[in-house]
């Protein structure tokens, strides 16, 4: 297992251009499947997880032509085998081939693993939009088949605004017989961007990005060309090292008032930002005030985000908290940043109070999950001395380059 290598301290100056959104990428290449004909995509992210669903597209014998950061998918022959569990359980967001095989063959077959390191993830909200839809399922262990003699419109009510299931349901009803109405259903911009990419190859979905989505079934999807959005996740967790150690550093590429929570909280934290069209700058570092933060479903201040900002309340002057009311396991990063200095108080497995200012050190440490892993990497650049992290494969799935990135502004980092 490769480790990142880093030597703290530096100040950060140039330009870090945002690539394409991982958890979008990650819903359009399984969505891909039920095009009709041949469908680029543009602007796709260089990460492990968009390995693993090329492996499954050639699994399933798709065409598919990646080059630099398009990918290019003629699904126009699939078969529709049984996706091995080696493969589907290299990502959660295996799980949109549920959706997206269910709506093109009215069958799939796969497994699907429980669990990772941030919580429990079930699938329920998943799997009863398909049965809403008229699917039955068949469970046994980790296999999982869905299947329907029709797939029939239908009025689905999410008892949580779920992402992956308001997804999932879209890709199985595209196709389906009839209007299906999504209520309550999540507003993420990877939600908006996965329903354009099915409206360009001629499905008709209204209300993406809102809480109701209307889907009205159509019979075949053309060919289209279509392109990820920026990593609004990728971008804020290169905007918080910005408050941190920029010195003119411009985090560009990016739709800021996708990340508009984390810039009104880092604003009261009293970082100062010149916000452009499709960039920010941090001109220099300042002094900073302790804040409290929620995550919460979106608009509202991003989970994902959670980790990557607590290197940085450690150097706010005060206590801050933070409360993380989606996932019931994401502090798993805080153990190895107490051990780097940090006074860090996990009052339950929800909230945690942070007092700063702190002085990191440097050491080894490890990456527990994906953000995770980016906040111990964010700990590194600022800390003392030096720190090693292992297990980085898991800030590799799902952050472009990083380690280039940071080297092209002046950090001292490696890939060991
Ligand atoms: C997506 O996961 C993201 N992953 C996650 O990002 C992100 O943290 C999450 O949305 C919330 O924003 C991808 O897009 C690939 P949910 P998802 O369904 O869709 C519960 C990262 O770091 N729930 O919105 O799996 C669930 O337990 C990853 O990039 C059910 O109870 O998240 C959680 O408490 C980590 N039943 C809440 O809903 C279900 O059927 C939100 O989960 C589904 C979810």
């Amino acid at each position: 297992m490769s480790k990142i290598r880093i030597e703290g301290g530096k100040l950060l100056t140039g330009t870090i251009n945002i690539s394409g959104a991982k958890n979008s990428a990650v819903a359009l290449i399984p969505a891909a499947i039920l095009c009709d004909e041949e469908t680029t995509i543009l602007n796709v992210p260089n990460i492990s997880d968009v390995d693993s669903l090329e492996e499954i597209l050639r699994c399933l014998k798709a065409k598919i032509n990646r080059e630099s950061n398009s990918v290019k998918i003629d699904s126009s022959k699939i078969e529709n085998t049984i996706i091995p569990e080696e493969l589907s359980k290299k990502l959660r967001a295996s799980y949109y081939f549920m959706g997206s095989l269910l709506g093109k063959f009215k069958k799939v077959e796969m497994y699907f693993p429980g669990g990772c390191s941030i919580g429990e993830r079930p699938i329920d909200l998943h799997l009863k939009g398909f049965e809403k839809l008229g699917a039955t399922i068949t469970e046994e262990g980790n296999y999982i088949k869905i299947e329907a003699k029709e797939l029939i419109g239908s009025k689905i009510y999410l008892d949580i605004p779920s992402v992956g299931a308001t997804i999932n349901i879209m890709l199985a009803a595209v196709k389906a017989k009839g209007q299906t109405t999504i209520k309550n259903a999540a507003q993420e911009p990877e939600i908006v961007n996965v329903a354009t990419y099915l409206n360009s190859m001629g499905a008709n979905i209204t209300g993406a990005g809102t809480s109701i989505i209307k889907i009205k079934g159509v019979s075949t999807l053309r060919g289209c060309l279509h392109e990820v959005i920026p990593d609004r996740i990728e971008a804020g967790t290169y905007l918080i090292i910005a408050a941190l150690l920029g010195k003119n550093l411009t985090i560009n590429k990016i739709i800021p008032n996708h990340i508009e929570s984390l810039v009104s909280k880092l604003k009261e934290a009293g970082v100062n930002m010149e916000i452009g069209t499709d960039y920010i700058t941090i001109k220099n570092v300042g002094e900073y005030r302790a804040v409290k933060v929620k995550t919460l479903v979106y608009p509202g201040f991003p989970t994902d985000l959670q980790q990557p900002l607590i290197p940085f309340l450690t150097q706010c002057n005060g206590t801050s908290k933070i409360t993380e009311t989606i996932w019931e396991n994401r502090f798993l990063n805080i153990p190895d940043t107490i051990k780097m200095g940090a006074n860090i108080k996990v009052v339950d497995n929800r909230v945690a109070t942070i007092k700063g200012k702190t002085r990191l050190r440097g050491m080894e440490v490890s990456a527990t999950d994906l953000r995770g892993g980016a906040s111990m990497l964010i700990c590194g650049l600022i800390a003392e001395g030096i720190t090693t992290i292992d297990n980085v494969n898991h800030i590799l799935r799902g952050y472009d380059n990083i380690v280039e990135k940071l080297k092209n502004v002046g950090a001292n980092i490696e890939l060991i």
